[in-house]
């Protein structure tokens, strides 16, 4: 079991940032999910960690104990890659064993340890194949147990269930997950996939452009965004944004812009130093917006007519992409009559979120 803690690391490739002065902490057994798009620096970090890249600046450390100049084998960290790395000549028992060769165990450890692994993983049936002869779920699986035979003191995964299709995935992410609970070993997940982020970790740390944007549980994550782009990249389909004007009126908080008008429920939440702020960017999640005749609470003041323009069915639910004059949005809504070209919504004022119009950080306090 150990902590890694990630201190002021920055890190180019050439005269490119790649990271820039990245603070992160993994707790003693947690799972912590990095998430962010293509590019934006993750595995440069994994590798960091692993010991496979050097920082240019910033130190980590493992259960306490500092990591620079530490060689990758001596880190005590397994990796697990979207691209098995599974050896094709090698049958599924002798690609678990590989590592623990190496280490030169003896052959009744090797055996005793590989039979458990692959109990808990359900692949004892699969020992005498190559990787050739296994589904991609399988192969990801080895991958797995070849890394959980080494008992190592972190998980580090990249991506691994990208090159699976999206059932399997589902999956895979619950068995990681049920294998967290089990070996209960700090694990740093990376993926580009906001569901694997919201449904595995512990903590989400959400990351852009080689730098951390917020560290924080999923239930935060999504309902106190510190700023508009990590509000923007949780949620499917995406937060609505519309910007407007801010106006005090008898010390209710207004949202106004040319098309809407909305008294704001949390104005004590408000941050004091932006006070005068005029223009801001309000921020309402597609749930958040409520078809007014199936509405069990009704609030007349923040009710506005739209326009429908499109409908996506999704089965147990539609998405429906309203506009009023310039405003566009959509709402996810249960009931949804589909021959009314007008309707009746309410913005659920309790919910919604302000952003500053240019730096796009949060205007409430978390
Ligand atoms: N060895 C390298 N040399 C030069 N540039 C690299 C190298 N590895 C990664 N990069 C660049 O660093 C950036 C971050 O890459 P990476 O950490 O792989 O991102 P992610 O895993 O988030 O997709 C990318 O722009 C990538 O092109
Ligand atoms: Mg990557």
């Amino acid at each position: 079991m150990a902590a890694i803690q990630i201190r002021d690391i920055s890190k180019k490739f050439g005269s490119t940032d790649i990271l820039t002065q990245i603070n992160l902490t993994a707790e003693d057994g947690e799972f912590l999910v990095l998430v962010g798009a293509s590019g934006c620096g993750k595995s440069t970090l994994l590798r960091l960690i692993a010991g496979l890249e050097t920082p240019d600046e910033g130190t980590i450390s493992i259960g306490g104990l500092e990591m620079t100049g530490v060689p990758p084998a001596k880190r005590n960290v397994a990796m697990v890659f979207q691209n098995y790395a599974l050896y094709p000549h090698l049958s599924v028992f002798e690609n678990m064993a590989f590592g623990l060769r190496q280490q030169k165990k003896d052959e009744a450890f090797i055996t005793e340890k590989i039979n458990s692994t692959g109990e808990i993983l359900q692949i004892s049936h699969l020992f005498t194949r190559k990787p050739k002869e296994l589904s991609g779920g399988q192969r990801q699986r080895v991958a797995l147990g070849r890394a959980m035979v080494r008992d190592p003191k972190v998980f580090l995964f990249d991506e691994p269930l990208s090159n699976l299709d999206a059932k399997l995935r589902q999956e895979m992410r619950i068995e990681i997950k049920k294998l967290h609970s089990i070996l209960k070993t700090t694990m740093i997940y990376v993926t580009h996939d906001q569901t694997e982020a919201m449904t595995m970790g512990d903590r989400i740390a959400i990351m852009r452009n080689g730098e951390i944007e917020q560290v924080d549980t999923p239930e935060k994550i999504y309902s106190s965004p510190k700023n508009k782009f990590v509000a923007s990249f949780i949620g499917m389909p995406q937060m609505n944004f519309i910007e407007g004007f801010l106006q005090k009126d008898d010390g209710n908080l207004e949202f106004k812009n040319e098309d809407l008008q909305f008294t704001l429920n949390r104005s004590s939440a408000y941050k004091s130093q932006f006070e005068n702020l005029e223009k801001v960017v309000m921020g309402i999640r597609p749930e958040d917006i409520h078809d007014n005749l199936f509405a069990q609470i009704k609030d007349t003041s923040n009710t506005v007519t739209a326009k429908v323009e499109m409908v996506e069915n999704m089965g147990s639910h539609k998405i429906v992409h309203f506009k009023i004059g310039a405003s566009g949005f959509s709402a996810e809504l249960r009931n949804f009559n589909e021959h009314d070209e007008k309707i009746e919504l309410i913005f659920d004022m309790n919910r919604t979120h302000l952003f500053h119009p240019e730096h796009g950080g949060s205007l409430y306090e978390a």
